[in-house]
Formats: structure tokens, sequence, C-alpha cells
């Protein structure tokens, strides 16, 4: 059965007692209004394990780890550091990591490894920016993402990745993809699966939606066949509207 997911990302928001308050009102609803929809917040490394200890309806995840699992890699967290706090998935390949600290699709491939081996769930960020799109190369470079950092595993591995379609020109610009533009990437994403894998291992793949996602849209875009949920930024900071998405189900 294919897992249906709303993630808050809230990137490098949120004190520590902002996030704690947030967390807690989004726990509190979830515990009082039970969702079939895995919720999951996202909250910056050094909060993990407070805003963690007052969840009990919700689940917990980092916004990213490192490349290497352990040593001498001054300000690097480990994915088993992650594991500790009691985090269940950690975001990998978001376009700001990929745009602004140079992250690539092979780095990805061994932070997804690092990752599974600590038994933590990856939710892998693809899409193209709006010059691949205008070229009409999008389908191109989602697939050399996914490829690139994905199809070294096992199918056994790969069941416990989630993927995040999150068009680039998208993300935190109040353009969100069409319904149709959304699902036509995540029914190609996951044929990309199929081909490579098995039928099981692509009809069973979360593909969550990114970017510009709101309560206005949330309906629209997840009432697609292939969108299993979404990855949500600048909207997962005030619960109303984040819990508002998750509803839109
Ligand atoms: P946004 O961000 O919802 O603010 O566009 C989405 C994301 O970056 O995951």
């Amino acid at each position: 059965m294919r897992k249906l997911i709303v993630a808050g990302n809230w990137k490098m928001n949120m004190t520590l007692q902002d996030g704690i308050k947030l967390a807690a009102e989004v726990n509190e609803f979830f515990k009082k209004n039970p969702t079939e929809v895995e919720v999951i917040i996202a909250p910056s490394y050094i909060h993990l394990p407070d805003v963690g200890r007052s969840l009990s309806s919700i689940s917990l995840s980092a916004q990213n780890s490192a490349s290497e699992s352990a040593g001498a890699f001054t300000g690097e967290v480990s994915a088993e550091m992650i594991k500790s706090t009691g985090a269940q998935y950690v975001i990998l390949g978001h376009s700001e990591r990929r745009t602004y600290y140079g992250e690539d699709d092979n780095l990805l491939r061994r932070k997804i490894i690092l990752v599974l081996e600590q038994g933590l769930k990856p939710i892998f960020c693809c899409g193209e920016i709006l010059a691949e799109r205008e070229a009409g190369n999008h389908f191109n470079v989602v697939k050399n993402q996914v490829e690139t950092s994905l199809f070294d595993l096992s199918a056994d591995e790969l069941d416990n990745v989630v993927i995040a379609y999150e068009p680039v020109w998208a993300i935190g610009t109040g353009v969100t993809a069409s319904p149709d533009q959304a699902q036509e990437m995540h029914a190609y994403i996951r044929e990309i699966i199929r081909a490579k894998f098995e039928e099981t291992a692509a009809e069973n793949m979360t593909i969550l939606y990114g970017g510009s996602c709101k309560p206005s849209n949330a309906r629209e875009l997840f009432k697609n066949p292939d969108v299993d949920g979404g990855l949500i930024g600048g909207a997962a900071l005030k619960a109303d509207d984040f819990i508002a998405i998750i509803q839109s189900f």
C-alpha cells in the first residue's frame, strides 16, 4: 500500500521555543483528529531532540545529513546522530542544498546509503530549474537525478525511500506547478522506477509534490493519482495552514 505523506520543511526558521510550540500544536491536532496521512515535521538539527519529545501523533525528520559516517568533519551531523534523536526521516537533495552548497547526485547517493544504514528514511528531492523546463529538458534532468542517486539501491532499500518532486521554479516563489504538470512528472518518475525495479516498487513509491503548496491549491494537487502528498516549506510554519493542507486529502 502506498503511504500518503505531508512533510513540513521548516528550513532555517523557528527558535527552539517557537518550534516546540508549533510542533505541539500540530501534534495535538492530529492526536485529537487522527488521519491516514503520515504527518512529518523537519526542524533544524539542533531542535530535533526537544521538538521530538513533544511528538506522539506525527513524525520527525532532519533536513540534511553528512556524507561521511563519523569522525573529523567539523560542523557536520551524521545519520547516526540524527537517528539517536528519535527522528525517522531525513530530507536529502533539497534544491537549496544543491544550489547553495553544491550537493550533486553522486554525493546524495552516498548520503542516502548512510541514512538507510541507520534505519532512517530518506526523502529524496529532485526537480528542474526554470531554464531546464523552458528548454524542454525537465524529464531528462529529473531522470538523471533519480537514476544517479537511487538506482544502486536494492528494491528492499528503495522501499524505505520517499521521493519529493520539487520544481525549483516553484519553491518559495508563489508559483505552483499546475496539477497537470505535477501529475505528468510524478507519473514519469513512477515509470522510471517501474522500468528499473519491480512493479511493486513503483506502485508503493510515495512521491510528494513540493513548491508553493498551500491550503488553496493542495486539494487540486493531491487529487492526482500519482501525487501522494506534499513537501511544504513556507506554509508549514503556520499550524493552521499546515493542518489545512493535510486535511485537503
Ligand atoms: P515552499 O517550499 O513550500 O515554501 O515553496 C517547499 C520546499 O522547499 O520544500
